[in-house]
């Protein structure tokens, strides 16, 4: 890794007054140059509270978008306009358009890994850190319809009991963790905790011990009598976790989890990034205000102890 790039992008941040946030999921040498490095939902707060004039945003699309509905005065920078995230992808503003119009009297809960124009249709928003308390925080006897994880949509009924609709919708990465691997792990390591991401199919969750947005995993670790753990969710934040907690040992399957649109950003695209101010990341107005509204009702519920 250059330390001249690295120079450089700090050099061209302090010009552009810009703060650099950063998903857990990002490359270990972009979390080392990020202000901030955290979940959706943290990132999302950093997002609104920040006094910074640019917003580069190392994580996916759907986060930018996020950032820039919450701060529409900043300017908000994705290093590769290709990074999108293919679960997002997996509803359009006018398919729930339609399943509203089927379901008139449904409340629609949106998980943050979903288009503007979704969220702007969208009753509240969620992240994987606030999904289950957002909806016991939901009035009883009211049908809910759940976007477009099912995997977390299914964590979410188990926890809270609450009757949802869920999309048909997945992360191909999460799916991509095979049980058998971790029941090998599991074999060998038996003293280890295993955690996984609410995003993950049910045969990973059944065998996991914490089912863990990937903020509370980190949350969770110091609190964890285990030294080992097998993580199952995208690799980058065995990056975050080695670094935060040297002192313990983490693993995970042998095909590493890895989100191909999550590592399209580099320190050399973070560099160019802010010396020709591109991509920038716009909502117009009439999504960006209702989506907004989900989005700030989102950010009234706390997570437990977030
Ligand atoms: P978090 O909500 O835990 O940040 O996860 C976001 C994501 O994209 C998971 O695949
Ligand atoms: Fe989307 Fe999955 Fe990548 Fe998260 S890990 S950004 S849900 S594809």
């Amino acid at each position: 890794m250059s330390q001249a790039l690295i120079e450089k992008i700090l050099d061209l941040k302090r010009k552009r007054r810009a703060v650099i946030l950063a998903h857990t999921y990002q490359p270990g040498e972009v979390q080392d140059i990020a202000d901030f490095v955290g979940d959706s939902l943290q990132l999302s707060r950093q997002a609104a509270a920040t006094a910074a004039e640019v917003i580069v945003f190392c994580g996916v699309w759907f986060m930018a978008e996020t950032a820039s509905i919450l701060s529409p005065s900043k300017t908000v920078l994705l290093p590769d306009k290709h990074a999108g995230c293919p679960m997002a992808d997996m509803i359009t503003a006018e398919q729930l358009a339609k399943k509203k119009r089927q379901h008139p009297d449904t409340l629609v809960v949106s998980y943050v890994n979903s288009p503007a124009a979704v969220k702007a249709l969208s009753d509240y928003c969620c992240t994987s850190g606030n999904a289950v308390e957002l909806v016991e925080s939901l009035p009883k006897g009211r049908p809910i319809l759940f976007v477009p994880d099912r995997y977390l949509g299914q964590f979410v009924i188990d926890k809270t009991g609450r009757d949802m609709v869920l999309w048909p919708g997945y992360c191909p990465t999460h799916m991509r963790i095979d049980p058998h691997q971790i029941e090998l792990l599991k074999a060998e390591y038996p003293d280890a905790e295993v955690m996984c991401h609410p995003e993950c199919a049910e045969p990973v969750k059944a065998l996991s011990h914490q089912i863990l947005s990937t903020g509370a995993m980190l949350k969770r670790i110091p609190q964890s009598p285990a030294r080992r753990f097998i993580v199952c969710t995208e690799e980058g934040i065995l990056h975050t976790m080695h670094k935060q907690f040297p002192d313990r040992e983490f693993m995970t399957i042998s095909q590493r989890p890895l989100c191909p649109n999550m590592k399209k950003i580099t320190l050399e695209k973070v560099a160019w990034s802010l010396e020709d101010m591109q991509f920038v990341v716009t909502v117009p107005e009439d999504i960006r205000i209702p989506a907004r509204r989900a989005l700030d009702r989102m950010l009234e519920v706390m997570p437990k102890g977030g």
